[in-house]
């Protein structure tokens, strides 16, 4: 459902995306692991139609949205739901306030079929009741989870997560994990997470992609992965066993 094919992207000198080509398909977990620094947001922005690329192709269901203008790139990004790098939730926003956001900014429904939804979100995210906290009072665990609820507070067909677990104690991150098998699972959405914690790709992946200097250099599904005979990427699951360990 979602193509890349050939993405270039440079920031003055810095070549960050040097032919990214990838496939994500619809409807299943895709995770895109790569070590920090190596573009994984920059991908991830190209995607939701945030940067364009200098080089290169994104089609989402057949539309290349390398082509569109800004008009329908806005119309077209209503079919996201993003969770973003530390959740990203407005601190002067209570949490009802802050899953309401999307649905105030891009609905016109009124207040009493909002505050339905928003409740009904922040149950699915095992946050009932929740509405009237304000961020501050929040875990890192608990932000993730009300950043979950905004993010699918739309029905978004596709859900982007950038470093859902990264920041989190090992407990925390496992219950975030069962968090987006368990939503994906009920909304049969098609969900891209970006990571560089193994185990988090491992945990929640149909299929694993791995991006190093530039380019996607090994996917598949977590098995294949495991059995990769890349030295890179090699080399990265050894980390991953001491990763492993830590937790
Ligand atoms: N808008 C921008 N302008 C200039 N440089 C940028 C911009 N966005 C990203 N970069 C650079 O591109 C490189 C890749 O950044 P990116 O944020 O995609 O890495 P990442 O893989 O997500 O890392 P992390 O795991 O730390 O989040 C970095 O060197 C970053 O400084
Ligand atoms: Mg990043």
């Amino acid at each position: 459902m979602i193509e890349v094919k050939g993405v270039h992207k440079s920031f003055g000198d810095l070549k960050v995306l040097t032919g990214v080509d990838l496939q994500i398909p619809k409807g299943q977990i895709t995770v895109i692991l790569g070590r920090s620094g190596v573009g994984k947001s920059v991908l991830l922005k190209h995607i939701i139609g945030l940067i364009r690329p200098d080089r290169g192709r994104i089609w989402i269901d057949k539309v290349d949205i390398t082509r569109l203008g800004d008009k329908d790139l806005t119309e077209m990004r209503k079919r996201f739901g993003m969770l973003f790098q530390d959740a990203a939730l407005f601190d002067s926003m209570n949490v009802g306030a802050n899953v309401a956001f999307p649905l105030r900014e891009h609905t016109k429904l009124n207040e009493e079929d909002i505050k339905t939804i928003v409740a009904h979100k922040l149950e699915q995210v095992g946050l009932p009741g929740l509405e009237e906290k304000m961020p501050a009072e929040l875990s890192g665990g608990m932000k993730r989870r009300v950043g979950l609820a905004r993010a699918i507070a739309l029905d978004p067909e596709i859900v982007l997560f950038d470093e859902p677990t990264a920041g989190l104690d090992p407990p925390m991150a496992e219950s975030i994990e069962h968090l987006i098998i368990e939503t994906q699972r009920r909304l049969e959405r098609t969900f891209v997470a970006i990571t560089h914690s193994i185990h988090t790709a491992f945990h929640i992946a149909h299929k694993i992609a791995m991006l190093h200097e530039g380019r996607i250099i090994e996917e598949g599904s977590p098995e294949a992965f495991r059995g990769s005979s890349n030295q890179v990427v090699h080399t990265f699951l050894i980390r991953g066993e001491h990763e492993e360990q830590e937790r």
